[in-house]
C-alpha cells in the first residue's frame, strides 16, 4: 500500500513511519523540512510542506498520485508566530482532506487528541474539534483518532511528569482530583498500522488509552517506583500556584501550559475496549511503561526536569548580584571612544561566538555571553577589580559546563 504520513518527523509520525516501512508499505514522509527525517535516518520518500502555507486543495492534491492512505499527524503543541492553530490544525488539513476526496484517497486517519471540544477555553483543543468535524462531513472513509496522553521517554510531556515524580516531595495539584489514561507509543503505533490497513471504523472518532484511569498523585507514585526511587510524602500544591504555573508554562512555551492543564482537569478518559480490539491483547498500563532496564536513564532524566530551571535561576540570580555589585563601583561611563567602541567589539564577538555554538537555546547562551562579556567589558575599563572577575568566572564556569554538559543529554 501507498501511505503518506504528515508530520513524520515528529514523536508520533516517527514512531510510525517506521513501523509502516517494517510492514513493507510504501510510505510518503510529508516534513516541513525533510531534511529532518534524513537526520532521523527515516529512508523514506519525503516531500516537504508546510501546513501553515499549505492551505489549498491545490496544495495537496498532486502529492496524493497513487496515495492509498493519507495519516495526518501534525499538529503543534502552541502557537508561534506565523503558525497558527487556524492554519495548521484546521485549515492546512481541510484542505488536505478535500484533495483526498478529489485524488480517491481510501482512507484518512487524522490524530487529534482525547478532550477535543468545538466549546473548549483551549484554543488548541477547539482548533482540534474543528478539524475533526471537517473531516467527518465529507464524503470519505475519515477515521478520528483521539489518542489519550502518549508515553514515550522523549516526550515533553512525560520528562515533565516523570519530573514531578522525581521531586523531595511528590505534589498532588489542585485537590489531586485529576486522572490520566495514557497509552504507550507503540500501543498507539500499533493500533494506527492496524487502522490504515483495515476498513473499520469508517467515519468514526475513536479513543484509545491506556486499560484504566489513573489519579495523577498516583501516576506520578508509580512512575517514581518505576524509576525505582523511594516514597516520599505528598506535597498539596493550591490551585492558584498551578494556575500560575500554567500561565508561564503558556508564555515560556513549556509542556506543562494552560492548554495541557485545562486537558488534565477536565481528565477525560475511555473505556478503552477499542485500543484493546485494534491490539488484539489489552494495551500496557501506566506501571509497565518503564522497563527495568530503562529505569536508571529515566531517573537521570527526570531529575534533570527540576535541576535545569533551578540551576538557571541560580546563574540568572548569580550574574544579577555581578551587575548589581559592579556598577555601582564604575567611575562612570567609558572615558574615551576608543574604550567604548573595544568594549562594543568585545561584547559583540563574544556574544555571536557563545551564542552561534549551539543552535538550540540560542537566547539562554546569548545571555550567558552577554553578561560574561559585560563583565569583562568592565573590568577591561577598569570598573572592577580583575581578580574579583576572575574568581566569579571560576565559580560560574563549572555550572555553565554542567548545563550545557547535561542539557546537551537531557534533549538527546
Ligand atoms: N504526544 C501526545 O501525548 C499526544 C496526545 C494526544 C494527541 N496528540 C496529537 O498527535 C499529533 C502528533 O503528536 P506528537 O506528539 O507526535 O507531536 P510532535 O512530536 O510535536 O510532532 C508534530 C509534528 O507536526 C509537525 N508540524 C508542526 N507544525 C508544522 C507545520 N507548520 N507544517 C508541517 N508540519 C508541522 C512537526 O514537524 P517539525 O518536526 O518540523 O516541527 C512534527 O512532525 C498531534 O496532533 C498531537 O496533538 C499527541
Amino acid at each position: 500500500m501507498i501511505i503518506l504520513v504528515t508530520g513524520a518527523t515528529g514523536l508520533i509520525g516517527s514512531r510510525l513511519v517506521e513501523a509502516l516501512l517494517a510492514q513493507g508499505h510504501e510510505v510518503i514522509g510529508v516534513a516541513r523540512e525533510s531534511a529532518r527525517l534524513k537526520a532521523l535516518s527515516i529512508r523514506t520518500r519525503t516531500v516537504s510542506v508546510d501546513f501553515h502555507d499549505a492551505t489549498e486543495v491545490m496544495d495537496w492534491w498532486p502529492l496524493l498520485y497513487g496515495v492509498d492512505v493519507v495519516i495526518n499527524t501534525v499538529g503543534l503543541r502552541h502557537e508561534r508566530r506565523a503558525h497558527h492553530f487556524r492554519n495548521v490544525h484546521v485549515r492546512a488539513p481541510r484542505a488536505l482532506f478535500k484533495a483526498c476526496v478529489l485524488a480517491g484517497v481510501r482512507r484518512v486517519i487524522h490524530l487529534s487528541s482525547l478532550g477535543a471540544d468545538p466549546s473548549s477555553h483551549s484554543a488548541l483543543l477547539a482548533s482540534k474539534a474543528a478539524a475533526e468535524a471537517n473531516l467527518l462531513k465529507l464524503p470519505l472513509d475519515g477515521v478520528v483518532v483521539q489518542p489519550s496522553l502518549v508515553f514515550a521517554l522523549d516526550a515533553p510531556m512525560i520528562r515533565w511528569l516523570m519530573g514531578l515524580a522525581s521531586l523531595p516531595r511528590l505534589p498532588v495539584p489542585a485537590g489531586g482530583r485529576q486522572t490520566l489514561q495514557p497509552i504507550h507509543l507503540q500501543d498507539l503505533v500499533a493500533c494506527l498500522v492496524r487502522l490504515a490497513t483495515s476498513e473499520a471504523y469508517a467515519r468514526r472518532i475513536i479513543r484509545l488509552a491506556g486499560p484504566r484511569p489513573w489519579r495523577l498523585h498516583d501516576a506520578l507514585a508509580t512512575l517514581r517506583r518505576a524509576m525505582r526511587m523511594r516514597p516520599v510524602a505528598s506535597l498539596s500544591v493550591p490551585t492558584w500556584v498551578v494556575r500560575t504555573t500554567a500561565a508561564l508554562g503558556s508564555r515560556l512555551r513549556w509542556p506543562f501550559n494552560q492548554d495541557t492543564w485545562r486537558l488534565i482537569e477536565t481528565s477525560p478518559s475511555t473505556e478503552g475496549s477499542i485500543t484493546r480490539t485494534l491490539l488484539g491483547h489489552p494495551a500496557k498500563d501506566l506501571d509497565q511503561f518503564i522497563a527495568t532496564g530503562e529505569a536508571e536513564g529515566a531517573r537521570s532524566l527526570s531529575a534533570w526536569v527540576w535541576q535545569r530551571p533551578l540551576l538557571q535561576a541560580a546563574m540568572a540570580a548569580f550574574w544579577l548580584g555581578q551587575m548589581v555589585g559592579l556598577w555601582p563601583a564604575a567611575s562612570g561611563l567609558p572615558r574615551t571612544l576608543a574604550d567604548w567602541l573595544g568594549g562594543a567589539l568585545a561584547l559583540g564577538a563574544a556574544t555571536l561566538a557563545i551564542g552561534s555554538m549551539r543552535q538550540r537555546r540560542r537566547w539562554w547562551w546569548t545571555l550567558q555571553a552577554l553578561a560574561i562579556s559585560m563583565l569583562l567589558v568592565a573590568a577591561w575599563a577598569g570598573w572592577a577589580p580583575s581578580e574579583g572577575l576572575l574568581s566569579s568566572l571560576w565559580a560560574a564556569g563549572p555550572a555553565l559546563a554542567v548545563l550545557w554538559i547535561l542539557g546537551d543529554r537531557a534533549s538527546d
